[in-house]
């Protein structure tokens, strides 16, 4: 975290919560996250509690994030939402999660044109990248994330419509997160590959998210190091108190950023 820059939590319910349970949690997380300064908190509900979410968290300054989004407008595509729904809906729109992309095939090329699609809309992509365990491994990490946030930008002009999560896949819901270290060299690398591929300065200003099995006792540590600057929560967003943990952390060290 660096002075002058505004930490994101982010917490990804990904397929859990049915609407009456969204809600609650939704309405814990505004009652003990409240007085909170500093930091953007944002809860990614599955789509059919999106607008319930909404209006629970409403006048809480708490922000909506879409979990995916089709990268039409409209069309026969059975099942899918697009960007132009969401408008009004969401502030933030996950696109190219890991699991999006192993367990659903989403190509690099897919995840391009859903952030195309979001950011035209002024919904700001949360766009996710992260290597394997056999590529972490193999000592390729950064190569092959620098390659990935290539790709799954490709045509994408909306900077200021961008937020970038590094979720190693290793460490997504396996209680095994990254050191600090890690992440924070990937954060690095990845600010340095943003810049080069936008070709200016203002980078910056972007907001580079570390995931992969977050919690209130380990957060701190991450959005400690310069180029973190916040958190991509699964597991961990689903209990208030831990949520509120992190987002409290967060605040803390922003406020003492440098
Ligand atoms: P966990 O925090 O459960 O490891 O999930 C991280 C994640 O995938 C957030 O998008």
């Amino acid at each position: 975290m660096k002075k002058g820059r505004t930490p994101i939590i982010a917490g990804n319910w990904k397929m859990n919560t049915t609407p009456t349970v969204a809600v609650e949690l939704a309405k814990a997380v505004v009652e003990k996250t409240a007085g909170v300064k500093g930091v953007i908190r944002v809860v990614c509900p599955p789509f059919v509690s999106v607008h319930a979410v909404r209006q629970a968290v409403a006048g809480s300054g708490i922000l909506i994030g879409a979990q995916n989004v089709h990268s039409k407008d409209s069309g026969a595509f059975t099942g899918e939402v697009s960007a132009p729904m969401l408008d009004g809906l969401v502030e933030f729109a996950i696109v190219g999660h890991s699991e999006r992309r192993k367990i659903f095939g989403e190509t690099d090329a897919d995840v391009a044109a859903k952030a195309k699609a979001v950011a035209a809309r002024r919904i700001r992509a949360v766009l996710c990248v992260g290597e394997s365990l056999e590529i972490r491994e193999s000592g390729r990490a950064e190569q092959a994330v620098r390659a990935q946030l290539k790709a799954s930008l490709e045509g994408f002009d909306a900077w200021g419509y961008l937020a970038v999560a590094y979720e190693p896949v290793w460490a997504i819901g396996t209680g095994k997160a990254a050191t600090p270290e890690q992440a924070g060299d990937m954060a690095g690398a990845i600010r340095q590959e943003l810049k080069s591929i936008a070709g200016r300065e203002p980078v910056d200003g972007f907001a580079i998210l570390y995931g992969g099995s977050v919690t209130g006792e380990n957060a701190g540590p991450f959005v400690d190091r310069p180029d973190i600057d916040g958190a991509l929560v699964g597991g961990a967003s689903l209990k208030a108190d831990d949520f509120a943990k992190i987002v409290q952390v967060t605040a803390s060290i922003a406020a003492s950023a440098k």
